[in-house]
């Protein structure tokens, strides 16, 4: 039984529907009984979606009911940043945004309420979290996991898959394996060497096994060669899955699977979705049955399938108690008995997702001033805003607006403020607050504000000049891969790295006529910011993609009732190829696309070829400062245990987050600094706090692909502790 309510995130949050969590044995010994008892079009059922093309199908996907057991059709919803296609829910900030807290608290409250709506809104499976490493910044997906760095994305899905299912709800966790760019995804391969394999793309996935991750999404691309749902490799007895403890079961990514029934039930592939042919592929389970009665897949495989899936209902305690399905993707607003009508949103999950977006702003730049010269005194420009003083307002940029609610299912428009980028991992926008809607009720009759919500330069600086600051809002956008639709000229994966309509040169003609110009910028990842240095810029705020609380968040972090404490989960660079690698748009046919690149992702390669950024992975600046000293290195067992001191030197109480980066002996191969740890510590000002980074024996190993094994190299490490991948205060060696 679960605890009944605990303070979370600064809130109550109060759980009243407990549920039973069993042990795996005990789940499969319920789903065997259950297997027993089923006949072979029921199985069927169970292991193959009900039909995209299917009329009566209430969810993204679907298995068959058998009634007469009590098993009913598993709902399996998008995800992964809020339900999608589905009213009077709430709009998450994304995955990446999650990422900017470097908070494990906050990642595994966004998990827990995210697994509440799921819940309360009777979906079994909540599709995600995406762990999709950000191998290219263009990449269209890739604000929906948590960025180029593997253990963050090991933390974020760790964090994700423990909240989520803490209520009883199972994560699915995808996709399995590299799905790194859009354009040709649907077949093309990507061929990793074993080593970069195990140390970058899958330890996400070895984190959620962890975490009892219930089950896994394979990918529409293949690995080597091999289509990833039918890659015995990974999904087989011996495949990786496996091998690392997976005890769930492995679904199709939505039209993954081709060739024949036995070619993917034989290789672990254990329920594929939708279920019929979608154009890019599916279906292949139709021929399940006639494979099945030939021989070719074995009946007791056919019976592994289902337990599996069983088991992972049975596991969470899906089976007893569970919210009844309450809406329909299908006619979203209907008011027929397939929509309850229900309304899952709360106050607690409102106030957790502005949190969290005011968490996720990385304040890049703050040249502030005050009026008596001491960090103390009131602000005059710069950060945080004195309302005191700051009597006329220009809000500027369509990125400061209201988009349009009725855009599509995909949120592929882009025509207001970016919240989050378009595709299945869109969320609910029905209840946003854009940022001019929150600024404008926030300053109320205490100043005047003058808007300019297009991206049109003239009026921007129009607006802008004369008034006591500007804030200029700017985006950029990417998403999934559509059929047909690309949006204002990108297919999924961005086409560069500018702001999108010109938002740089908005910028420019702003702080051409204001000296207290305020940039803030929504985007799905790294963006060119050449601007960044121009004296009339006093402050900078990197918001990515925050979700519907997206105007209130950012009020909290302008006005200084939060101070900011968000990071880099990326580097952002002047140009692509301090990144190191490409996206493939142009292709006679899928492409092959070797990872030549291995171990050397973002800050990994650029501090390979001593490449400076613009602003680094990791970096992040607050309304206080931060000293840092008394680092000690022990030994306890097999693992290391760093101490150090880290004390608030500054006028605000804030919240640093200190990084541990690691420097292996020069043998093992490594790049130069690799993340091995972060913390969150609030401090009042003057307080100081003692904090400790344990590192596991796995944390200090690398894959060693001839003995298939994590190993220890010999040698010298050097520790090193500090604000960001280029700020480092203490170094320390073991
Ligand atoms: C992919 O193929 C290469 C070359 O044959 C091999 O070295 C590597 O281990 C393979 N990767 C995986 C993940 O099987
Ligand atoms: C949304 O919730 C409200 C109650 O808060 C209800 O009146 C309305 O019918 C619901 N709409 C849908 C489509 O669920
Ligand atoms: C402005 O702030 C940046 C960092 O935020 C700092 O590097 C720079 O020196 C400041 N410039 C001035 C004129 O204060
Ligand atoms: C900024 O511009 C205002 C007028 O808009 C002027 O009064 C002020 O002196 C300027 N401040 C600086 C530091 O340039
Ligand atoms: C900064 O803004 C002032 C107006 O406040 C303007 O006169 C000046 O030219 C601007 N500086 C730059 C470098 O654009």
């Amino acid at each position: 039984m679960q605890l009944l309510s605990f303070v979370l995130a600064g809130l109550l949050i109060s759980r009243s529907d407990a549920f039973t969590e069993r042990s795996w044995d005990d789940a499969y010994t319920l789903a065997n009984a259950a297997v027993a008892q089923l006949t072979l079009d029921e199985k069927l059922g169970i292991v193959r979606g009900d039909g995209q093309l299917n009329a009566n199908r209430r969810c993204v996907g679907e298995t068959t009911a058998v009634a007469r057991l009590g098993i009913p059709s598993f709902c399996y919803q998008d995800g992964p940043a809020g339900l999608r296609l589905v009213r009077n829910v709430t709009g998450f900030p994304t995955g990446i945004n999650a990422a900017s807290t470097f908070s494990r608290r906050l990642m595994r409250a966004r998990g827990q309420a995210l697994g509440e709506e799921w819940r309360g809104k009777g979906a079994h499976v909540f599709l995600g979290p995406a762990v999709d490493i950000m191998r290219n910044p263009k990449a269209g997906r890739g604000w929906e996991s948590f960025g180029p760095d593997p253990y963050l994305n090991g933390e974020g899905a760790y964090e994700t898959v423990t909240g989520v299912q803490s209520v009883g709800v199972q994560a699915c966790i995808k996709h399995l394996i590299a799905n790194n760019q859009e354009h040709w995804r649907y077949g093309l391969s990507a061929n990793i060497d074993d080593r970069t394999m195990h140390e970058i793309y899958w330890y996400p996935f070895l984190r959620s096994i962890e975490a009892g991750v219930t089950s896994v999404m394979c990918a529409y691309n293949r690995l080597n060669g091999t289509s990833s749902c039918h890659n015995a490799g990974l999904l087989g007895p011996n495949g990786l899955l496996q091998k690392n403890g997976f005890k769930g079961y492995v679904v199709s990514d939505w039209g993954a699977t081709h060739d024949s029934a036995s070619d993917n039930a034989n290789a672990g592939l254990d329920m594929e979705q939708p279920g019929d042919y979608i154009v890019i592929g599916g279906g292949v389970f139709s021929g399940l049955k006639a494979a099945v009665n030939s021989g070719s897949v074995t009946t007791d495989r056919l019976n592994q399938m289902v337990a599996r899936i069983l088991a992972s209902w049975y596991r969470l305690g899906q089976d007893s108690g569970y919210p009844p399905l309450s809406f329909d993707t299908q006619n979203k607003d209907s008011t027929g008995p397939k929509n309850l009508r229900l309304n899952i949103r709360s106050a607690e999950h409102t106030a957790l997702v502005r949190e969290i977006a005011s968490a996720s702003a990385v304040l890049l730049k703050n040249n502030r001033s005050t009026t008596d010269g001491t960090p103390s005194g009131t602000t005059t420009r710069g950060l945080p805003v004195a309302a005191s003083r700051i009597k006329t307002i220009a809000v500027v940029g369509q990125d400061a607006k209201l988009p349009n609610l009725n855009c599509n299912d995909l949120n592929e428009c882009n025509d207001g403020t970016m919240s989050v980028g378009w595709g299945s991992g869109s969320n609910s926008l029905e209840f946003i607050v854009p940022p001019i809607t929150a600024i404008t009720s926030f300053v109320g009759t205490s100043a005047t504000v003058t808007q300019s919500l297009s991206n049109d330069l003239n009026a921007g600086a129009t607006a802008a000049a004369g008034k006591d600051v500007a804030f200029v809002f700017v985006n950029a956008m990417s998403g999934e891969l559509g059929f047909y639709d690309t949006v204002v000229g990108n297919q999924g994966d961005r086409n560069d790295l500018d702001l999108w309509y010109k938002g740089g040169s908005l910028v420019e003609r702003v702080a051409a006529v204001n000296n207290n110009t305020i940039v803030i910028v929504h985007s799905v990842g790294p963006v060119y910011m050449p601007w960044s240095t121009h004296p009339n810029i006093t402050g900078i705020i990197y918001a990515g993609a925050p979700g519907e609380q997206t105007g209130p968040s950012i009020v909290d972090v302008l006005y200084g009732s939060y101070n900011p404490s968000g990071r880099l989960p990326f580097s952002i660079a002047d140009n692509e190829a301090a990144y190191g690698t490409t996206i493939v748009y142009d292709s006679l046919g899928f492409p092959s696309i070797d990872y030549t690149e291995k171990l050397l992702l973002d800050y990994r390669y650029m501090d390979s070829q001593n490449t400076v950024p613009r602003f680094e992975f990791g970096f992040g600046l607050s309304y206080t400062t931060f000293s840092y000293s008394a680092l000690s290195i022990s030994t306890s067992g097999s693992s290391q245990v760093i101490t150090f001191t880290v004390a608030n030197t500054g006028a605000f109480a804030g919240t640093e987050k200190p990084q541990l980066y690691l420097t292996y002996p020069t043998s093992a191969g490594e790049p130069k600094k690799v993340l091995r740890g972060f913390e969150e510590v609030p401090l009042a000002v003057g307080a100081s706090s003692s904090v400790t980074i344990t590192l596991s024996e796995r944390d200090i190993s690398i894959w060693d692909t001839p003995s298939q094994t994590y190993v220890r190299p010999a040698g010298t490490f050097t520790v090193h502790v500090g604000a960001s991948i280029k700020d480092i205060r203490l170094t320390g060696t073991f």
